[in-house]
């Protein structure tokens, strides 16, 4: 996690304090810049956003950090850059496993990232020292470190890392979207690579130090969608994005832009659907649907999978699924399978590290997604695999588009729900899919209110946790498949006879007598919306920050 963004030109500070803020996605616990001043290193840091860093000095070069906390807590000591003597500041997104080792001495912070600046202080000046300080570190690593004489060096494994420049100026980040409006190229580092940035030079180099040649590729990336508009959060901005993106799917994945990926699927005598958080609800979906459609199929958790002793045969197709394609444990569970058998990445940031190195690309097509917690990107994942699991089989029923009057319509029921929800426990329930939307619904609801909401399969619940239920819990049902609709009206029958308040959402309102409340939906993907809208108001009765949560970062590239 965490964001640098390194600048070699004029406004060097400023310039990379406002590129920063579009990194904030990755972390924002605190935020800093190094930067050099009458032959000096000077450093600015504060706690929280960017927008608390005073960032009005001039200078010609400087680096900048925004930090999700891995070691040490959050505070401006351990907030980046770091120095540990003169001659050299950096930051650092990653992490530094063999950082116990290399801690010798008297260090200020508590950070793994501090012997980065020790190592370099330590080798001495330019290129040599930073390579030979790269030469010993382990783990992953995405480092800008500015020397006291004005240069900058960038060193990369692992973590993402990429260049840009232009006439006036060289610019690093962790995301080329930094390099929107100031070029239309850029280069991408690849792992154990060096870069000097000195003048209007950029060179790269391997660890041995010789010289790389490195093509540029062209900048494509849709920053349409990146202003919030009217909305009062990018979360609810985004939940209305919905219809557009979808529509753009139905646009795209046409019968002849299915047809290798048909091609594909069907020929795989299993698929596995690997990713974490949300992006693992749409592999449980993506399970579900690909069964419907008569194929053998499972899910993973990717940062179970990778350590488990589970392995594909070389006829799985194993799809990854990550908005962001750049989770750490989805790239290893990638890893751990990419010389067996056959991968693709349905991932929404084509540039990613999960595109590059799967052997197809499935665009997920949200545009850019801005609040940490996932929404469009969420529906847009689920409606392409509805439409490769439909073009597979007809038993199944491709996700239709949502409109922007059922949206207005949920929001405005879960916005009255949420007045009488006093609870700080709800219990979410649901079978197959409508587990599924269960398990999405409590983890946003988790994420942006902190109400501690947990999914249960509704058959499970007089196998143990029927026991947490009394007059005062909250209950959620999910009940949109028509096969299973009398065992879920069962299951809320159980709930309600425990004294619990039970609304159930649905598609067939007339299963539910006696419950509190029937929320009615036209059909399974409105109810996975209406779980959004419900989680957004819930955060907003409660006056937290749904866009930027606590102890969340919108890409998680560490452990
Ligand atoms: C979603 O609301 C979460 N912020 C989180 O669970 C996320 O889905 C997870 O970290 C995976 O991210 P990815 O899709 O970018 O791989």
């Amino acid at each position: 996690m965490c964001g640098i963004v390194g600048y070699l030109g004029e406004n060097a500070v400023r310039i990379s304090a406002k590129k920063l803020e579009l990194l904030q996605y990755r972390g924002y616990d605190s935020a800093g810049v190094g930067f050099i001043q009458n032959g000096k290193i000077h450093l600015s840091k504060t706690v929280g956003s960017v927008k608390n860093l005073r960032a009005d000095y001039d200078s010609f070069s400087a680096i900048a950090h925004t930090r999700w906390a891995t070691h040490g807590n959050v505070c401006t000591r351990n907030a980046h850059p770091h120095t540990s003597g003169e001659n050299w500041a950096i930051v650092h997104n990653g992490i530094i496993e063999n950082y116990t080792k290399l801690r010798e001495g008297e260090f200020v912070s508590d950070t793994d990232s501090e012997v980065i600046s020790f190592l370099l202080e330590k080798h001495g000046k330019g290129l040599n020292s930073v390579i030979e300080t790269a030469k010993n570190l382990e783990g992953s690593f995405a480092i800008l470190a500015l020397e006291k004489g004005s240069e900058l060096y960038a060193i990369k494994n692992k973590s993402p890392l990429f260049a840009s420049a232009n006439k006036s100026g060289i610019m690093f980040a962790s995301d080329p979207i930094c390099f929107c409006g100031f070029s239309d190229t850029y280069y991408t580092f690849c792992d154990k690579e060096v870069a000097k940035a000195s003048g209007k030079t950029l060179k790269f180099y391997d660890f041995d130090g010789n010289e790389i040649a490195k093509e540029c590729v062209g900048l494509d990336i849709d920053q349409t969608q990146s202003d919030k508009g009217d909305f009062d959060t990018f979360m609810r901005k985004e939940i209305y994005d919905i219809p557009f993106c979808q529509k753009r799917i139905y646009e795209t994945y046409t019968n002849s832009y299915l047809l290798p990926i048909i091609k594909l699927f069907q020929s795989a005598d299993e698929v596995w659907f690997i990713g974490c958080g949300t992006a693992y609800h749409a592999c449980a979906y993506g399970e579900d649907v690909f069964a419907k459609a008569g194929k053998k199929t499972r899910a993973f958790i990717a940062s179970e999978f990778r350590y488990s002793h589970i392995f594909p045969s070389k006829n799985t197709l194993c799809v990854f699924i990550s908005q962001s394609g750049e989770t750490a444990d989805t790239l290893g569970a990638l890893e751990k399978v990419d010389k067996i058998c056959k991968t693709v990445a349905l991932t929404n940031v084509g540039y990613s590290a999960l595109a590059k190195s799967c052997q197809m690309v499935l665009p997920v097509l949200a545009g850019e997604e801005r609040a940490v917690a996932s929404t469009k990107a969420y529906v847009c994942q689920l409606t392409v695999l509805s439409l490769i699991a439909r073009a597979i089989s007809d038993r199944v029923v491709a996700i239709e588009i949502v409109d922007k009057q059922t949206i207005d319509e949920l929001s405005g029921v879960a916005k009255r729900l949420v007045i009488g929800f006093d609870s700080k426990e709800l219990f979410v329930l649901g079978r197959n899919a409508d587990y599924v939307t269960a398990m999405e619904c409590a983890l946003k609801v988790k994420e942006v209110s902190y109400i501690n909401a947990n999914a249960y399969p509704t058959g499970e619940l007089k196998h143990g946790f029927i026991a947490l239920l009394s007059n005062d819990a909250q209950v959620l049902v999910f009940a949109t498949s028509d096969d299973l609709m009398k065992k879920n009206c069962s299951g809320a029958q159980e709930c309600k006879s425990r004294g619990a308040n039970v609304t159930v959402i649905t598609t067939s309102e007339h299963e539910f007598a006696g419950v509190d409340e029937i929320i009615k939906v036209g059909s399974y993907i409105q109810s996975v919306v209406f779980a959004q809208v419900f989680a957004l108001e819930c955060a907003i009765k409660r006056d937290t920050n749904p866009d930027m949560p606590k102890n969340l970062a919108k890409s998680v590239t560490v452990e």
